[in-house]
């Protein structure tokens, strides 16, 4: 373990994400030795909080995840300091810079900066071109911007804020956060194609029957209802998370190690993305809204905290996304993904077909990659753990052990401070996912729903087998 030196600036400090997230990961890594002397950790936020307040909210989130000794979390909060602020007032910049420059002197954190915008969206380019202009930037160590999701809600915004951070920070030092690529299963996927021949020679059209993507949650909205009422699920899950991972399984060259290479071929794929008609959208795309569960218990999505009594924003999406290239076309990838289903579960799940036999592999074999670290397997065939299947199809590359396997944020956090962008979104990756994604909100936004049409903990409208049905297939996963 390399100790790496920063200073952090949290915009969003006091916030949600940087307690639930951040804090706790910046905390491992301090136990594991990537943070230890030179780094500092400043939030910033509206709210006029002293150092030992900040401290002691820190402390207290940590206690939610941790049981270590108070004394080592409070020698980790000494590392954390607190500058209230607004975000159009340039005199806070002033503060924040100069208050930067004192820590990296204190704490030896090598003029690095990491610029972290954890608010509120439509803050993010006001933000970035502060910085900017108010020359927090250093010259001697690195500047990067880190931006959380959501990048956007539709095309038009996304190329707004991304034309206002590019005034500010060149591309290569932009790190626009997906945290499902921080996964170590969604890591892991090109590592498994890389590492074995025969299965990377049999993922595409010619031995692929159909790909499934499921990102199921048994949770419902719960207090972000006003911000879910701007996206949906096809905003929240669809265009970022679901796209990323089919990413990983279906661009090409899965050996190749450099970001630019592997980007590039990520924008292939998404460049090829069939479009989609309206009529298309309307026979190909399902959406559902939750009710409430049988038994009253649960609320339903129109009567969350937030949320209008009229609301048609979608909890559920099923959909089949088609690619135009030699190696996919004609291979449906059938995704899906809502709140308040059965259980929650992220799993790829690639339906081959009886051309497969020619590879010496049983037809109509069913690979499952479970994306949940919380398994202790995470390849199925056919329903069974790999290792006792008698299939030499997949061997997995390492011990399958998640115990030790790091946390998303804190995976994401070390590729920052290392400057590896591998795991981050590019800009074109975005347009083209957000062109996409516009189609169908387009056509939805035309229609009015029938909603809510899914019972709370159960799979989704019915519309969502029929979808497959129609093409002979079906849903590998069903409760
Ligand atoms: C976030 C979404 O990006 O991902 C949430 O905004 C969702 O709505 C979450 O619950 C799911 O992430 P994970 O890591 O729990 O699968």
């Amino acid at each position: 373990v390399t100790e790496k030196s920063a200073i952090f600036i949290i915009f969003g400090g006091s916030g949600d994400l940087a307690h639930r997230k951040l804090y706790p990961s910046l905390f491992r890594l301090y136990k594991s030795g990537f943070l230890k002397d030179h780094f500092a950790v400043i939030g910033t936020a509206r709210r006029p909080w002293s150092d030992d307040y900040f401290r002691e909210t820190v402390i207290t989130s940590l206690k939610d995840y941790f049981d270590d000794e108070e004394e080592v979390m409070k020698e980790f909060s000494k590392h954390f300091f607190y500058q209230s602020h607004d975000v159009n007032d340039s005199e806070h910049y002033i503060a924040l810079k100069n208050l930067a420059a004192k820590l990296d002197d204190q704490f030896k954190a090598g003029h690095n900066r990491v610029y972290y915008m954890a608010i509120a969206p439509r803050f993010f380019g006001t933000v970035a071109e502060h910085i900017n202009s108010e020359g927090l930037k250093t010259a001697d160590g690195y500047n990067r911007l880190v931006i959380e999701k959501p990048f956007g809600r539709d095309l038009d915004s996304a190329c707004e804020l991304n034309g206002n951070i590019s005034k500010a920070f060149p591309e290569d030092d932009i790190y626009r956060i997906d945290h499902y690529l921080g996964k170590k299963m969604v890591q892991d996927i090109p590592v498994i194609r890389a590492q074995n021949d025969k299965f990377e020679e049999a993922l595409n059209n010619k031995y692929v029957s159909n790909i499934q993507v499921t990102l199921a949650e048994s949770i419902g909205v719960e207090d972000r209802g006003g911000y879910y009422e701007t996206a949906g699920v096809l905003r929240d899950m669809v265009q970022n998370h679901i796209m990323q991972i089919i990413g990983a399984i279906a661009s090409i060259d899965p050996k190749a190690k450099d970001a630019k290479v592997i980007h590039k071929n990520k924008c292939d794929l998404f460049g090829s993305l069939k479009d989609l008609t309206p009529e298309q959208v309307d026979t190909n795309f399902v959406r559902g809204q939750y009710d409430t569960d049988n038994l009253d218990d649960e609320k339903a999505y129109r009567q969350e905290d937030n949320v209008a009594e009229d609301s048609n924003i979608e909890t559920f999406t099923a959909g089949k996304i088609e690619f135009e290239n030699d190696r996919w076309s004609g291979v449906p990838f059938y995704i899906r993904s809502g709140k308040r289903m059965p259980d929650k579960s992220s799993r790829i799940d690639i339906v081959f077909n009886d051309n497969v036999t020619d590879l010496g592999i049983k037809a109509n074999t069913v690979v499952t990659l479970l994306i949940e670290r919380t398994n202790d397997h995470s390849i199925l065939i056919n329903g069974i753990d790999y290792k006792e299947s008698a299939q030499d199809f997949i061997k997995f590359p390492e011990e399958k052990d998640f115990v030790g396997a790091r946390e998303a944020y804190e995976s994401l956090i070390i590729d920052i401070l290392s400057g590896n962008r591998v795991n981050f979104t590019l800009w074109d990756e975005l347009r083209s996912t957000w062109t996409y994604i516009d189609a169908i909100r387009e056509r939805w936004d035309s229609q009015t729903p029938d909603f809510p049409n899914y019972v709370s903990g159960t799979m989704g409208p019915d519309a969502a087998e029929m979808l497959l049905e129609r093409n002979g297939d079906s849903w590998v996963w069903d409760d």
